[in-house]
């Protein structure tokens, strides 16, 4: 009989694979504004110059974050637990001899100690419902030096239905337990076949389970519209009705 966090992550697995195609098309056809218009511009510039690295694309989807690595010099690979996004990244036209798409779960990444610069986690943590054993894995593969440059929804501040202006706060009973938010995604009126549950955890988790494997942390951001988007977008002003995004930048030591 599975234990409780296999059937967790089985289940994490097929709605993912249920879901590919949907996020395919939601990447593609550029439809998520809260990426376009902010995360990925935050999670390029804690990146920073990366010609020459060895990068881990860590949940890498349909491999958007790890095109736009390798157009920048990187030498990349995707993992990913989705057989059917893994195929859609290694079939993409763009991509080159510098990008690597290997389907396998980030609890147990089939690389070398120290074989990498950098790993780059782009909105994967949520996805996972108890990350200890991939900041383990991320701790074995990153060189001493290497960083690690993650971001996820706030743990403060996301609930349920945010994406709709829902701005309810986390009661503490609540806050300092994980606990799993349950929803489809809607993208631009595109809604997913399959639900997913995006794991919440305490910010005090970050930074006890980093320090604990190895990690100190460089940097704090929290990804916001500028006032100027506030202003002249409604559909910023209702999509971010509190802080929705953390990015945290780590190094091993
Ligand atoms: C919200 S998507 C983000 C994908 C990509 N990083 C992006 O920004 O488009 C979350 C991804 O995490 C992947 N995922 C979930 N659990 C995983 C695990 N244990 N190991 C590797 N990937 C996982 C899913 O298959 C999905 O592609």
């Amino acid at each position: 009989m599975e234990d409780t966090a296999q059937a967790i992550a089985n289940l994490t697995r097929e709605r993912w694979e249920a879901n590919a195609q949907y996020w395919v098309k939601v990447i593609r056809e550029r439809r998520d504004r809260y990426r376009t218009e902010l995360t990925d511009k935050a999670v390029l510039d804690a990146v920073g110059a990366c010609e020459g690295l060895r990068v881990l694309d860590a949940g890498c989807g349909e491999g958007y974050l790890a095109r736009t690595l390798a157009d920048r010099g990187a030498d990349v690979t995707g993992v990913d637990v989705s057989q059917g996004l893994i195929d859609a990244a290694s079939s993409h036209p763009s991509s080159t001899d510098k990008t690597t798409f290997v389907r396998a779960s980030v609890d147990d990444l089939p690389f070398d100690d120290d074989a990498f610069d950098l790993i780059v986690c782009n909105h994967l943590f949520s996805h996972l419902h108890d990350p200890t054993g991939a900041l383990s894995e991320f701790s074995r593969v990153l060189k001493s030096g290497g960083r690690l440059v993650l971001l996820t929804l706030h743990p403060c501040f996301y609930v349920e239905n945010s994406e709709q202006g829902a701005m309810n706060s986390v009661p503490a009973s609540q806050y300092f337990s994980p606990r799993g938010v349950d929803q489809k995604f809607v993208v631009d009126g595109l809604e997913s076949p399959s639900m997913i549950t995006s794991w919440l955890r305490p910010l005090e988790f970050y930074a006890g389970t980093l320090r604990d494997r190895g990690f100190v942390i460089a940097d704090l951001r929290e990804p916001h519209p500028s006032p100027q988007q506030l202003r002249d977008d409604p559909w910023w002003r209702k999509g971010f009705p509190t802080a929705l995004f953390m990015l945290l930048i780590a190094e091993r030591r």
